[in-house]
């Protein structure tokens, strides 16, 4: 199973890389398929502007930008995990980026069947209206794609190493591998 992981962060040394680096971590460790993450952050995706160049060329954005090779390593991949920080109760701009063009391969995407998981990290406390509104987005994209939704994990942390001082929550996401 080949395992995409999107990390939605800007801050690299931040919370959600921690968690999902950590993921990666076992996932390698402990099973056979491969992962790999994305730094949406790294990437240059500009935002859709429903051309709809795309809906006649066969499902490519034709921006000259990531947005078509990043669309392609998720139309290869079998799972997804989308992992963001809170910003404003909803997901980060560069991994919302990234989402939108997801327009480009829907018709492509829906004769798929992936499997999807999302973390969302955010300063409130758990639980909270953000988290909740963050799951039920990206569970309403698989709905709409025909996709399983496999996992939704949300953690309370503020300064960039706030995450990994939680045992509950290292543990919580040094486990994650096992539902792969
Ligand atoms: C632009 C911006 C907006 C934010 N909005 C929220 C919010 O609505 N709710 C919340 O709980 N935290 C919010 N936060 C706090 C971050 O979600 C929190 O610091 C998180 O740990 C950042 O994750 P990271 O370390 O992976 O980047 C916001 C932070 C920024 C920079």
């Amino acid at each position: 199973m080949k395992i995409l992981i999107l990390n939605g962060s800007p801050r690299l040394n931040g919370n959600t890389s921690f968690a999902l680096s950590a993921i990666a971590e076992g996932v390698s460790k402990n099973t056979q398929h491969c992962v790999e993450i994305i730094n949406a952050a790294k990437l240059k995706v500009g935002g859709c502007t429903a051309c709809d160049a795309c809906k006649t060329n066969g499902g490519n954005c034709i921006m000259r930008d990531d947005s078509r090779s990043v669309i392609d390593k998720i139309y290869a991949a079998d799972a997804v995990i989308f992992g963001t920080p809170v910003y404003w109760w909803g997901i980060s701009a560069q991994l919302k980026a990234v989402l939108d063009k997801f327009y480009s391969k829907t018709a492509q995407f829906k004769e798929q069947n992936k499997k999807i998981g999302v973390i969302a990290i955010g300063a409130s406390a758990f639980p909270g209206k953000q988290y909740e509104l963050i799951h039920d987005q990206i569970k309403c994209v698989c709905d709409f794609l025909g996709w399983e939704m496999m996992f939704g994990l949300s953690f309370s942390a503020a300064a960039p190493d706030d995450l990994k001082k939680s045992e509950a929550a290292v543990k919580e996401i040094s486990e994650v591998w096992k539902k792969f």
